[in-house]
């Protein structure tokens, strides 16, 4: 098992286990099928995300793949702690083939820079890979992807977490969220919270998505944005603090005596 994982041993609670009755054969019970955790290095995850790449810009689950221009697949830093996952590429982003391009992405980044980080820190990908847009009056008018959207891209963004293996998520909107958190996640009411069982890191979050505070004006707009660079600073100290726990878990085990130790 590697450290990133030996941490969250800690929260484990011991199992009360009911006394068999007498004369009943002990049989041990199967192990939960779950695959051992993989160390991968960042060298690693930056390959096999080019492998996963490949397949995804030729992608034809859902219809969304008829009037794309460009895959989306996600770009950043393939061994980022943080990865920001937001809900779909908009016409920029589809003209471009790289996420948060437009005014949107503008504002991630500076709430990034007001956070003291850049694009090179963190992973930023999309629910869906290709644009959710549909024709009204001769133009094209993003919309919301559709469940059924979701579900064809899923697989995408599973492989890609699977592969970054964040300390922390920061889901950006609701769809994000209701992939990542939970069906019918609320934004408003939950946005900025820590949720722990994710399969895919150990802490994930939701925040308001940027285009959300775009439609704001005035003092709502002020006190939104405030909101989402305090919510990203809050990811920030939540990746500082996993290190440094996990650092300090690797500083406490003791050295293996042999191999099989
Ligand atoms: N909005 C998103 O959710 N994703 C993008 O890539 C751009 C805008």
């Amino acid at each position: 098992m590697s450290d990133q994982f030996s941490l969250f041993d800690d929260e484990l609670q011991p199992v009360e286990l009911e006394a068999p009755p007498e004369g009943a054969v002990l049989k041990r019970p199967e192990p939960p099928p779950v695959a051992a955790p993989v160390f991968l290095t960042p060298e690693e995850k930056v390959a096999l995300l080019e492998e996963l790449r490949q397949p995804a810009l030729s992608c034809v689950r859902c219809d969304l793949s008829r009037t794309r221009t460009n895959v989306v697949f996600g770009e950043g830093n393939a061994a980022a702690p943080l990865v920001f996952v937001g809900e779909g590429p908009g016409e920029n982003e589809d003209a471009t083939g790289r996420p948060f391009v437009g005014r949107a992405g503008k504002l991630l980044d500076d709430v990034l820079r007001r956070n003291g980080m850049t694009r090179n820190h963190v992973y930023i990908c999309n629910t869906v890979k290709c644009r959710a847009a549909d024709m009204v009056s001769g133009r094209w008018n993003n919309r919301p992807p559709t469940p059924v959207e979701i579900a064809a891209c899923n697989s995408w963004l599973e492989q890609q977490l699977g592969i970054i293996k964040p300390l922390v998520i920061v889901c950006l909107g609701s769809p994000a969220a209701n992939t990542l958190i939970h069906k019918g996640f609320r934004i408003t009411a939950q946005r900025g919270r820590w949720f722990t069982h994710s399969p895919y890191a150990p802490f994930t979050m939701a925040v308001f998505h940027p285009a959300y505070i775009l439609r704001l004006q005035g003092p709502s707009y002020d006190a939104a944005l405030d909101t989402l660079i305090e919510d990203i600073g809050n990811a920030r100290k939540k990746v500082i603090e996993v290190k440094r726990q996990l650092k300090e878990a690797a500083a406490v085990a003791p050295p293996p005596r042999n191999l099989f130790d």
